[in-house]
């Protein structure tokens, strides 16, 4: 009885077997590559202005001995590389070539790099940028859809990490400034 769901076995191995140059790009692949492999390049640019960002904002931060601030701009810095690196591996699993060409990284960044002149503006600047990357990688991870699971997975998780840094950021406006509190 063939199964009325899956690829029969043979037609799943003789398809495995051609093209093997592309690696983890296989037939089942549904998504437009050329357009995946430029949003994600989009991706890292983002985070890697927000690492330039947070870089600045910390190095800013530790001068007005402001360490706890200090220590969380640090701390998303690290993570905004990690996500960096994650879409940069990606990118090549898929093909791709990352960019990492500094001439137009701003533009090809869906967030802002804002230095900020006092504490509260650089908290807020960073604010603003993970509500960027947060709305900006909910609408990737709909696109990516069924189309590309595990670029879709990836991306769901750096999200999930950009909602908490915006809520370590709002916590830190609080306690900045209790009378934010809402
Ligand atoms: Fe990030
Ligand atoms: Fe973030």
């Amino acid at each position: 009885m063939p199964n009325e769901f899956l690829t029969d076995i043979q037609t799943l191995r003789k398809r495995a077997r051609e093209h093997i140059e592309k690696g983890a790009v296989t037939q089942g692949y549904t998504a437009n590559l050329e357009t995946v492999i430029r949003i994600l390049n989009e991706a890292l640019a983002t985070e890697i202005v927000c690492v330039l960002r947070y870089k600045r904002h910390y190095y800013m931060a530790t001068g007005i001995h402001a360490q706890a601030v200090a220590a969380e701009f640090l701390e998303h810095a690290g993570e905004e590389q990690a996500h960096a690196d994650q879409i940069a591996e990606r990118i090549t699993q898929l093909g791709g070539a990352p960019n990492f060409n500094p001439d137009g990284l701003t533009s090809r960044s869906h967030a802002e790099y804002v230095e900020g002149e006092s504490l509260v503006d650089m908290i807020k600047e960073d604010l603003i940028a993970e509500r960027i990357a947060i709305d900006s990688y909910r609408e990737m991870a709909q696109y990516f859809g069924d189309r590309d699971s595990t670029t879709r997975g990836m991306i769901e998780r750096i999200l999930a990490m950009e909602e908490k840094h915006a809520d370590d950021l709002v916590n830190l406006l609080t306690t900045l400034d209790p009378t934010k509190k809402g």
